[in-house]
């Protein structure tokens, strides 16, 4: 069986001490591929210096919402450049809105503007974006429909919002659901039944969200079996069966299809 963790941050500083140890057995416990994704320049670099030592990892570079106030134009540049010069970058990412953290009208304004501007670049490599959003609906979706990205991508850790989720599909993106859906709390099944089959992935956006049971822990891709069986069981689907979809999805939109 094999698994595709799509949004993963193994360059998080919770890993720096037995980085290679995790990656070896998340290797082994069948996830075959996984995405390091970036949230600002740092991290971004980091990203691909992990990729470039193990086949297995690919990456998404890009300044996040969260990131904003510390980035300046200059760095947009040094993420065209990385994208641009590395094979293993395979979507931009992750970048959006979040009105969750930042509630001043005008620091969202600026958000917006890195939002467009990293569709942009997408579109100029001609690749996919790795959504973030929070808490900012209705401006995500209008900004995907005035500045559409050409390859599509994906709705990370992607809210329970049933509206959001119905536009995103209707615009060809990808919804990726995390540990969340697994929470005690949390009630699934309506916003996974509204995605199309053919557009579900799974990730773990490790160090964070780790699914039940290791709810609290941090967060690795060997955990990320646990949402899969969560997807299955939704859709009373094998658990084999839905780890060979999500990764079929996942190689789709970050059209790794020739590669594999
Ligand atoms: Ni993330």
């Amino acid at each position: 069986m094999e698994l595709f963790d799509s949004h993963s941050h193994y360059n998080d500083e919770k890993f720096k001490d037995d980085l290679d140890e995790i990656i070896k057995s998340t290797y082994d416990s069948g996830v075959t591929t996984l995405m390091c994704i970036g949230y600002n320049v740092e991290s971004s670099k980091k990203a691909i210096e992990i990729s470039n030592k193990y086949d297995f990892i690919y990456v998404a570079c890009g300044i996040s919402p969260n990131d904003i106030e510390q980035a300046s134009l200059d760095d947009l540049k040094e993420i065209e450049e990385m994208a641009r010069n590395n094979s293993k970058v395979l979507a931009i990412g992750e970048i959006g809105l979040d009105y969750y953290w930042e509630k001043d009208e005008e620091k969202r304004k600026i958000q917006k503007e890195f939002f467009k501007k990293q569709i942009e670049l997408a579109n100029d490599l001609d690749l996919p974006i790795v959504i973030h959003t929070r808490d900012a609906y209705i401006d995500t979706i209008n900004i995907l429909k005035e500045f559409p990205c050409k390859n599509t991508g994906i709705f990370h850790c992607c809210p329970l919002n049933n509206e959001l989720i119905k536009d995103g599909v209707k615009l060809g993106y990808y919804i990726s659901f995390s540990g969340v859906i697994t929470f005690k709390n949390s009630k699934p099944e309506q916003a996974v039944l509204n995605v199309p089959i053919d557009k579900i992935l799974i990730e773990t956006d490790s160090p964070y969200l780790a699914p039940e049971p290791y709810r609290g822990s941090r967060n690795d891709s060997t955990k990320v079996i646990e949402v899969a069986r969560k997807l299955s069981e939704i859709h009373k689907i094998s658990l084999e069966e839905m780890c060979e979809i999500t990764c079929n999805n996942a190689r789709k939109v970050y059209k790794l299809t020739k590669d594999i």
